[in-house]
């Protein structure tokens, strides 16, 4: 995507070919800001304070992870140790451990004086996947979005739902639930984008909007109990959200708050879409709500709030009374029942395993 006129991914290698470059996530959206990676113990780092997050692009970071791992040592011992390092990192987001096993895999066929070239290639290959799914999930996307502007709101623009951050800072470029919004707008058709601010890190309003923004999409940023209100009146027509981890089953995982966006849009009859690139389906699970790992956050992201003040300074202030618990759980599972429709990078495809398997049997006995 361009900033500011210079075209970027969210993750590349330095000039010297072995650093890796990020964009630092967590000075948004005041501070755009790139890291050099050196060390899979930096690639670590990166993934867990989240510099870089998004379930995609955790799954990119990790694969490098192991790249600069083998810059320092190639041994069989030092991929394993690596591996366990990064998949620690964060317990979600599935595209972590899909990642890191497909590189842990080839690696283990390849002679240790050729692991370098080959890590950094194979890191390379996700990254440039993501990018080839992405799009198609956007292609695919925009022609629902096509349709209800034809068929419900000719002339008018289609109001777009989206929580957290499923765009392209999430993945190596162009997002999974952006990818069709930003297709729709570069093809002349209207759309507004609704951007729960998505408490408590606030991916909305820090990452969603300055994305939208600097593609010129027009969007409001709304708090996260807003949406309900919205759907009533009318004034959403559709929802499209990303996703960590998506059960073979078809339920989905996803920032916390996603559930009871999922159950307004039922109520109100609006479609509620999930953007599934198909490294984010666990083939290994059927039941979302027991199965899935779902990630406690340190309660201060709760009782705190950074931002930019009048004079410019960046600050943290407390927003929680002294002495009050706070609990932090950061993803919620929708079940398979309130999902309209997956869109995936081989087409929309129905919230159920046997839809998923008929759209992935490839995938099914890779992961067997
Ligand atoms: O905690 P985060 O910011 O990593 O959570 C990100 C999300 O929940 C996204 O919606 C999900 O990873 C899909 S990204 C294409």
């Amino acid at each position: 995507m361009n900033v500011n006129g210079q075209r970027y991914r969210t993750i590349w290698t330095a000039d010297t070919g072995q650093d890796v470059e990020i964009i630092d996530q967590t000075r948004f959206p005041h501070v755009f800001t790139t890291t050099t990676l050196k060390t899979v113990e930096d690639a670590a780092h990166a993934i867990r304070v989240m510099q870089v997050r998004g379930a995609p692009l955790i799954g990119a970071t990790a694969a490098y992870g192991v790249a600069l791992a083998m810059r320092a040592d190639t041994s069989d011992d030092a991929l394993m140790s690596a591996y366990s390092l990064l998949l620690a990192t964060r317990p979600t987001a599935v595209n972590l451990r899909w990642a890191l096993d497909r590189v842990r895999k080839a690696l283990l066929t390849v002679d240790e004086k050729d692991r370098v070239a080959a890590a950094y290639k194979l890191a390379s290959d996700v990254c440039d996947e993501d990018i080839a799914i992405n799009m198609a999930i956007g292609l695919h996307g925009s022609e629902i979005i096509a349709n209800i502007a034809r068929t419900k709101k000719p002339g008018e623009k289609v109001n777009i739902l989206t929580h957290c951050n499923a765009g392209w800072l999430a993945t190596v470029d162009w997002g999974t639930a952006t990818a069709p919004i930003y297709m729709s707008h570069d093809g002349g058709i209207p759309v507004h984008v609704w951007v729960d601010e998505t408490r408590p890190r606030n991916q909305g309003a820090f990452l969603t909007a300055w994305e939208l923004g600097h593609h010129g999409v027009p969007h409001t940023v709304i708090v996260d109990n807003a949406g309900g209100h919205l759907m009533q009146r009318g004034e959403v027509d559709m929802v499209i959200v990303g996703t960590d981890r998506t059960t073979a089953s078809g339920d989905v995982c996803n920032k916390i708050g996603t559930y009871l966006k999922a159950l307004a849009a039922r109520d109100c009859g609006i479609p509620f879409y999930v953007a599934l690139p198909s490294p984010t389906i666990d083939f290994t699970l059927t039941d979302g709500l027991n199965e899935i790992p779902i990630e406690e956050r340190s309660g201060a992201e709760v009782s705190s709030l950074t931002g930019r003040t009048k004079s410019g300074s960046i600050e943290t202030v407390d927003i929680v009374a002294d002495g009050s618990n706070v609990a932090n759980p950061a993803f919620d599972v929708t079940p398979a029942r309130l999902v309209t429709g997956l869109i995936t990078e081989r087409g929309v495809v129905d919230a159920s395993q046997q839809a998923i398997a008929k759209a992935f049997p490839d995938r099914i006995s890779a992961s067997a």
